[in-house]
């Protein structure tokens, strides 16, 4: 730690940091995606114990880039392509900076005013965007996962209130497809539903959920005598960005009286536009709908949003208070910790407010077309070379495909293809097939970086097919 005055050394860092940063976007290309390291490789080169003695900014930062950074999966990079690719972007940089400046604590109203208005003035922002009803309420949680876990324990509430007191039920049932994604059983086995009480109902050749095997498998266990609980829809789920039927799924959580949960994690921000906004149809029908600004809202991780049409009983479900977090307002305001298992919040208002107003609804929407425009051309592309097919439709900004041909050979392709550190895909199985899956949405990336990304997987598929046609002539 330097002698000096503690907050000239932190203006002097913090312009150097900056630096850092800027110098980081503009020359990112030059980076690997994909770090080429072992498992204990990073953490031998570090110090066994902390320092004795505190060291400058100049040495951190001067060790970040030279030890730090080429042992990262580099996220923010415009070739990264597998999971669902996201992007932090400046504004959510800079308000990540302040909000860890000011260092409040959004647990209560009282704890921190505008942290929570703030977050009821950009949720409402949204909501106008997506065309949610007014009567929505929102919430920010970390992430998604956390959503659902909170979802399912409103469903629970809503549908067997006596288990807040009593205990857990054996006989409740939460519903999901074989394509949902698994944070949805995760949270239902957190909660003590059980893993067995949790119904994969089969897809439709487009992997979305089959409206007609959820409600027989519904009847069945009311006959059964079990109580349905909950259905998970998606709107883009994790595989192949498939959306499940919602309005059928609507009428079905209707007719049997089951809490409806929309994961619209990665699609949801889409509905943005207008053309697109077909994809959140029967969303105003869901007792709660989560999407994540950090996945496709340009917001750096962590910020989920959950939107519920029943925010009494998502509170019911968490609310305990204790004398010492009392206020006099707490009549008129709302205190965001009663609405899930955590007290302490960050302000992650902060960050969504940033970008929102600094890219605007105009700034947002060419990001969002310019991604599902290039996941066109990258289909196009596919679609043209007769050595690959197209696994899946890109309803969004997925593109999932493979070699015609076994699925050890896309697996190596996709091996080489990550090796070359010029780029990073990730894969999937469907109908027992070994798949690539290209997400683009990163906030640099141009038709550049995805053609010649297509030219790099060309390139090693060549080799790959030659291989193979080697091994089989030798066999
Ligand atoms: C559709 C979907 N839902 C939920 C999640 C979980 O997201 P989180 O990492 O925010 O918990 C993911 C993660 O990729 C996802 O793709």
């Amino acid at each position: 730690m330097s002698v000096s005055d503690p907050i000239d050394d932190f203006r002097r860092a913090g312009y150097a940091h900056t630096d850092w940063i800027a110098g980081y976007f503009s020359g990112v290309r030059r980076r690997r995606v994909l770090p080429e390291i072992s498992p204990g490789e990073f953490a031998a080169v570090l110090p066994v114990s902390a320092p004795e003695r505190g060291e400058s900014f100049e040495q951190l930062l001067s060790e970040f880039e030279s030890k730090v950074v080429p042992a990262l999966t580099l996220w923010n990079h415009p070739r990264f392509f597998a999971w669902f690719s996201v992007s932090s972007t400046p504004p959510s940089i800079l308000a990540e900076y302040l909000a860890a400046a000011v260092n409040v604590n959004a647990m209560l109203w009282k704890a921190s005013p505008a942290a929570t208005e703030l977050e009821q003035v950009t949720l409402g922002w949204i909501r106008e965007w997506l065309d949610l009803p007014p009567s929505f309420f929102g919430i920010i949680y970390d992430t998604a996962s956390v959503a659902v876990l909170q979802a399912i324990g409103a469903a629970r509430e809503y549908v067997a209130p006596e288990c807040r007191t009593e205990g857990m039920s054996r006989d409740l049932i939460v519903y999901v497809s074989e394509q949902t994604h698994f944070s949805s059983e995760r949270a239902a086995i957190t909660l003590g539903f059980g893993q067995k009480n949790v119904r994969k109902i089969a897809v439709d050749e487009q992997f979305r959920m089959r409206a007609d095997l959820l409600e027989s498998a519904i009847r069945e266990d009311v006959a059964a005598g079990k109580r349905p609980c909950c259905i998970v829809a998606s709107v883009g789920s994790t595989s192949t960005s498939a959306i499940d039927p919602v309005c059928e799924i609507a009428d079905i959580a209707e007719r049997y009286g089951i809490w409806l949960h929309v994961d619209a994690a990665y699609g949801g921000s889409t509905g943005v536009l207008p053309e697109m906004r077909h994809v959140l149809a029967g969303v105003e029908r869901a007792d709660s709908l989560v999407f994540n600004p950090h996945k496709w809202l340009y917001v750096s991780i962590d910020c989920s949003i959950l939107y519920t049409r029943r925010p009494e009983i998502l509170r019911r479900a968490s609310a305990l208070g204790a004398e010492y977090i009392r206020s006099v307002e707490d009549d008129q305001v709302v205190n965001y910790n009663e609405y899930g298992v955590q007290l302490g919040r960050r302000f992650r208002a902060l960050k969504l407010w940033y970008v929102l107003r600094y890219y605007g609804r105009e700034g947002v929407s060419v990001m969002l077309r310019e991604a599902l425009r290039l996941a066109q051309v990258l289909k196009g592309l596919v679609e043209a070379d007769a050595r690959f097919e197209l696994a899946a439709p890109v309803p969004f900004s997925l593109v999932c495909f493979r070699l015609r041909a076994e699925n050890a050979a896309n697996e190596r392709l996709l091996a080489a293809i990550n090796a070359s550190g010029q780029a990073f895909l990730s894969h999937t199985i469907l109908n027992e097939r070994y798949v690539l899956r290209c997400a683009i949405g990163n906030f640099q990336t141009t038709e550049q970086d995805v053609r010649e990304t297509w030219d790099l997987i060309r390139q090693q598929a060549e080799t790959v097919l030659q291989e193979h046609a080697l091994s089989g002539a030798r066999t």
